[in-house]
């Protein structure tokens, strides 16, 4: 996601389009640029790197009577899906006319068909962008000075999500809006219109909005507001009292960006799967990995290299890969096998796991896979990360920005593509068609099992205040509910410096048993997976030494609540996806002890959100 920002009125818009990208920085910060009315045509400015950069730029470069004079303008500050952060990908985009200029938000999932469909009526093209052949494709439907129907018409045309501004030299007093899975949010002010990606954008200049609804498509000037859906039919939009500030504008409301980005969930692994599952033929589409199937099919082995939440990520792809693809798995924490002198064979397929993609021990660790001459591949969620590039090939999450440090949405979209790459692999083995069929079906239905979780927030909050004094806590799990085991624990140590210890069910037995007593819970994950019956065992034992136990149980199963303190409940979902909602879970666990002790969530004590040093 993006931060996107337009102005009519009578002020300077530049300043104030900057000023206002400011507040976005948090949606995407990797490259920022601007459009304006001049003279006739339009001056667009755009810049690799942080809004700021883009400001020094404008105050620099353009004259005193543009950065004074004018009175409209678009602008963007990017988070790339397709393309790297140069300034070439910035946006505002440019049609071929170079009249036009369009700032977007989302995905066009079919974006290289029409840009083939252009390049042979004589476009050309300046970036990699998606973005920028939505802009052709709006400038080749423009006719007669009529902005407003090619915009209409390229909606129709185009596949995939869009929040999008558009400005047209010809028409400088106003700008087209369009919504389509990706939210744009229109200001009304006093004689002046502000629109932008979200609230946070609009707080400081009026608190009178208007949000559009997908397949509108908006006229918007200074004094008016025109909404019409994408038919061209003339639809009314109420307009609704904005309650936040602005610093609660960035969040979305929510108090800390790391709630946000849990309430994000549902969203950031429909955009991680989005056009990626082809039900039709049983197998997912990860074109990025640019495999051929019977490459993939000479694999043989996986090597996943990650640090902390995302080796926890790649503990439960190692079971995807060996139940669906056949094929043996191994995880291994990045700083150790950068220096163990790893074995490798030229079968290995070495898959890097990070979100930010700088990861200083992931990155050592595909440099020294490289060497030993593995295949290697990255799975990232920055685009145009370090680790992305070096790998050369890959899977982008597409969660979008990850602001807090304690890492939510980017384990839920990384076990997502795990498994979409475990499909994909087995349908190039021996997993059959059906069964292929089925597990799209589980993928796609993750989103809801997601917001259904999310519905139990309450009830987690509820019980997350009984455990808010403890110091120590065990997670106990089995099979793919060790790994999340190992993840709820890191969660609420990262956030609550709480000391919490995932461990194998199985092994509490072994040892750390010695410490249970009244004091020390035991968070248990008796899903409905393999490996449930055998945790009835683990939990008796646990109260056997008077530990309470929190039960994380599939949907109304009842066996636990006698046996346990409380049971938290998720939906009952195939073992297969079942870690993304238990991990959900978890996650709300760890936030509200945390926000009950009253801790620094954003941004725990010692950590970073990139750990680029060894
Ligand atoms: C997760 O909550 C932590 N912030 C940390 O463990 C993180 O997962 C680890 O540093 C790896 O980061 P990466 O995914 O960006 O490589
Ligand atoms: N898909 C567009 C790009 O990669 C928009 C990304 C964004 O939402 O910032 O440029």
């Amino acid at each position: 996601m993006c931060g996107i920002v337009g102005y009519v009125g009578p002020r300077p818009a530049p300043e104030l389009l900057i000023s206002s990208l400011q507040r976005l920085e948090y949606r995407g910060y990797d490259s920022a640029g601007i459009a304006v009315p001049d003279g006739g045509g339009l001056a667009v400015l755009k810049s690799p790197g942080k809004v700021r950069t883009l400001g020094d730029r404008v105050r620099s470069e353009w004259a005193p009577a543009l950065r004074e004079g004018a009175r409209a303008g678009i602008a963007h500050t990017r988070w790339a899906t397709h393309g790297p952060p140069t300034q070439a990908n910035a946006h505002p985009h440019c049609d071929q006319s170079g009249r036009i200029a369009l700032v977007h938000n989302g995905i066009i999932e079919n974006y290289a068909d029409i840009r083939r469909q252009l390049e042979a009526q004589g476009h050309t093209f300046a970036s990699q962008t998606d973005s920028e052949v939505l802009c052709h494709l709006v400038g080749e439907y423009y006719r007669d000075g009529d902005l407003l129907q090619a915009v209409c018409a390229a909606m129709r045309h185009a596949e995939g999500t869009l929040g999008i501004a558009v400005l047209c030299a010809d028409r400088p007093d106003q700008l087209i809006i369009a919504r389509r899975g990706s939210p744009i949010v229109i200001g009304i002010g006093d004689d002046e219109t502000v629109v932008a990606s979200d609230a946070a954008a609009i707080v400081a200049h009026t608190n009178r909005v208007i949000y559009l609804n997908d397949d509108d498509v908006a006229v918007v000037t200074a004094g008016s507001v025109e909404v019409r859906t994408a038919q061209n039919v003339p639809v009314s939009r109420e307009v609704a009292k904005l309650e936040w500030d602005s610093e609660a504008a960035e969040k979305g409301g929510f108090a800390h960006f790391m709630l946000k980005e849990i309430f994000e969930q549902p969203d950031a692994i429909r955009n991680s799967t989005r056009g990626r599952l082809d039900e039709g033929a049983g197998t997912a589409k990860l074109g990025g990995l640019a495999m051929a199937p019977r490459e993939i099919a000479e694999i043989g082995r996986m090597v996943m290299v990650a640090c902390g939440t995302s080796m926890h990520a790649g503990l439960v792809g190692r079971f995807l890969f060996e139940d669906l693809a056949d094929l043996p798995a191994d995880v291994e924490q990045a700083a150790e096998f950068r220096y163990r002198n790893p074995i490798l064979s030229p079968r290995d397929l070495v898959l890097a796991i990070s979100q930010s993609g700088e990861t200083a021990d992931t990155l050592a660790a595909v440099r020294e896979a490289k060497q030993k001459g593995a295949v290697i591949a990255g799975l990232c969620n920055v685009v145009g990360s370090t680790i992305a590039r070096e790998t050369g090939r890959g899977v982008y999450l597409h969660a979008g920005p990850e602001i807090g440090v304690a890492s939510t949405k980017a384990f839920t979209c990384q076990v997502s593509v795990l498994l979409m790459m475990a499909l994909k692999f087995g349908r190039c083995r021996r997993l059959s068609r059906d069964r292929g069929v089925e597990i799209c079906r589980a993928i796609a239905a993750l989103p809801d099992a997601a917001a259904r979780v999310l519905e139990q927030n309450d009830a987690i909050a509820k019980i997350a205040a009984k455990y808010a004094a403890i110091r120590d806590i065990f997670y106990i799990g089995r099979g793919t509910m060790y790994p999340v085991a190992l993840e709820g624990a890191l969660k609420l140590k990262e956030i609550s410096y709480i000391h919490a210890e995932g461990y194998h069910a199985a092994e509490l037995k072994h040892g750390p048993i010695a410490m249970l007593e009244p004091v020390v819970p035991v968070l248990a994950i008796a899903t409905d997976t393999p490996g449930r019956e055998k945790m009835v065992g683990n939990i008796q034992e646990c109260r056997a030494r008077h530990s309470p136990v929190i039960a994380v149980v599939s949907g109304d199963d009842r066996q636990f609540d006698d046996m346990a303190a409380d049971v938290i409940r998720v939906p009952a979902c195939p073992a297969l996806t079942a870690p993304i909602p238990v991990a959900i879970a978890l996650q709300l666990f760890a936030y509200h002890v945390a926000r009950l002790k009253g801790c620094e969530i954003d941004q725990p004590r010692n950590l970073a959100k990139s750990v680029t040093v060894e």
